[in-house]
């Protein structure tokens, strides 16, 4: 409707200037075409000081102009005030003669005037004749207007026909584009409409069509794949966690069933509490670990920055670790330490350097080893925790860091819940730094934790 209506003033205001314009135009020249027949007239009149012109006028005429000139009235009015000749090749009755025309051309001005209800309609000039400076006669030349009103009528007409079917065609036209433009939108719509967070399979149909909407069309459906992945990832992250808690919750109350079925010795109540005990250490453990990675999505967390020597660190967590090697008779080796710091979170560091170790030493069966080391290179400090122990396949190495995946699930429980590898990624990453790995089954893993010095 704005289309339309600005488009109706703009040809509104053009077809009436253009109107205006042409109905001026075609005026004057009428004028100037009177005028110079009538500026012949009176320059031939006063030359000539001719009697003889009011005898036979015509003929005068012809003489004077070359040609008689049609369309055209032409009266003489003399110094009496009469007409004294005439002339008129038009149907049309007597020319009235105003009054005060007739005084403003003795007092030697032209003036021109349009006789609205003469029919046809005329348009007259009345120009003073001159001898000696004094006006000694007038000259009426007129000419009628029905062409002129012809043409006027038929441009208007032209107008009041062209102007609204134009308008007309151009909203049809335009309203048609802007539909047929505008339907992807619709679509985006009613696919918007549908979509719920069980139903993330609508997806925009773009068919070949290369313009804003389709590449809005496609953001919109990437959008879509995006949610789709989130929220499977959290129907995923939330059956684990139900499982994961699930277990310790059935051991508990399992046991504890047990015991209480009948009286027993305060030696055994004693016993099922400290296995309680170990339930609950391992369910605050796997919430303490939830905490953390729902902060650390949340991105509400704070790094208590501070100057590391990676060193110190890595060796430190060698020796904390020594005593769990020595339990699982897995050797523990410390190769060459780079010694650089590195401005970060100690706690967290020390967090993630554990749980790299801690995997290392739980998947080497006894006998085997693992061995530490870090080096500097442009840049980068590299700590490398290598093992021999059973490594992860092919099939697993690129799910280990997700979130609660364990590569062999039928292990027993207490190897832990999957959650460390996915905190040590998330360390190192808000650290700008990286975890790699490369293992082969049965031949061992070898984890490389890049950080930018
Ligand atoms: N050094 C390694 N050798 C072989 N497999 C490994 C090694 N490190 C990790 N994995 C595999 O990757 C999985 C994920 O490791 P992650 O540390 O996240 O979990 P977890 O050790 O099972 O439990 P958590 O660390 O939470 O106690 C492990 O279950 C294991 O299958
Ligand atoms: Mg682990």
């Amino acid at each position: 409707m704005w289309y339309g209506g600005i488009l109706a003033l703009i040809l509104i205001i053009f077809s009436s200037g253009v109107y205006i314009y042409f109905r001026n135009s075609l005026q004057k020249s009428i004028d100037a075409k009177i005028k110079s027949i009538g500026d012949v007239l009176a320059s031939s009149m006063t030359d000539t000081h001719n009697q003889g012109v009011f005898g036979n006028f015509e003929r005068y005429l012809e003489n004077v102009l070359g040609r008689k000139p049609k369309g055209k009235i032409i009266q003489i009015i003399d110094a009496s005030g009469k007409i004294g000749a005439k002339m008129n090749d038009i149907e049309t009755g007597t020319v009235p003669v105003k009054f005060t025309t007739l005084e403003r051309a003795w007092k030697g001005e032209v003036v021109y005037e349009t006789l609205e209800d003469m029919n046809p309609k005329l348009r007259l000039v009345t120009i003073p004749i001159f001898e000696n400076k004094r006006v000694n006669g007038i000259v009426q030349v007129g000419s009628s207007m029905a062409d002129f009103d012809e043409t006027m009528t038929k441009l208007l007409i032209i107008m009041i026909i062209g102007i609204p079917t134009s308008l007309s065609i151009t909203i049809a036209v335009g309203y048609f584009m802007a539909r047929k433009a505008l339907k992807p939108v619709d679509q985006i719509r009613r696919a918007a409409v549908k979509i719920s967070s069980n139903n993330l399979d609508e997806r925009i149909d773009i068919r070949g069509r290369r313009d804003e909407l389709s590449r809005l069309s496609e953001t919109f459906n990437a959008m879509i794949s995006r949610l789709k992945d989130a929220f499977q990832r959290v129907n995923q992250f939330s059956n684990d966690v139900s499982h994961e808690l699930k277990t310790p919750l059935t051991i508990l109350k399992g046991e504890t069933e047990v015991v209480l079925r009948k009286e027993r010795e305060s030696g055994e109540y004693k016993r099922l509490l400290v296995s309680n005990l170990e339930e609950i250490d391992r369910m605050s453990r796997i919430i303490d670990d939830l905490l953390l990675l729902s902060k650390a999505d949340t991105k509400d967390i704070t790094l208590n920055l501070e100057s590391v020597s990676l060193r110190d660190l890595v060796a430190d967590v060698c020796m904390n670790m020594k005593i769990f090697a020595d339990n699982q008779g897995v050797n523990l080796m410390v190769d060459e330490l780079a010694d650089v710091r590195f401005t970060g979170d100690e706690l967290k560091l020390r967090r993630m350097f554990l749980n790299i170790l801690e995997n290392g030493i739980k998947y080497t069966p006894q006998g085997g080893t693992v061995t530490v080391s870090s080096h500097a290179s442009n840049g980068h400090v590299s700590v490398n925790v290598k093992d021999d122990g059973v490594g992860i396949s092919e099939d697993h190495i690129k799910y280990i860091f997700d979130r609660f995946y364990r590569a062999d699930r039928s292990r027993k429980r207490e190897s832990g819940s999957g959650l460390g590898l996915s905190i040590s990624k998330w360390i190192a990453e808000i650290h700008k730094g990286t975890i790699e790995v490369v293992s082969r089954p049965a031949h061992g893993s070898q984890f490389s934790i890049k950080l930018p010095i």
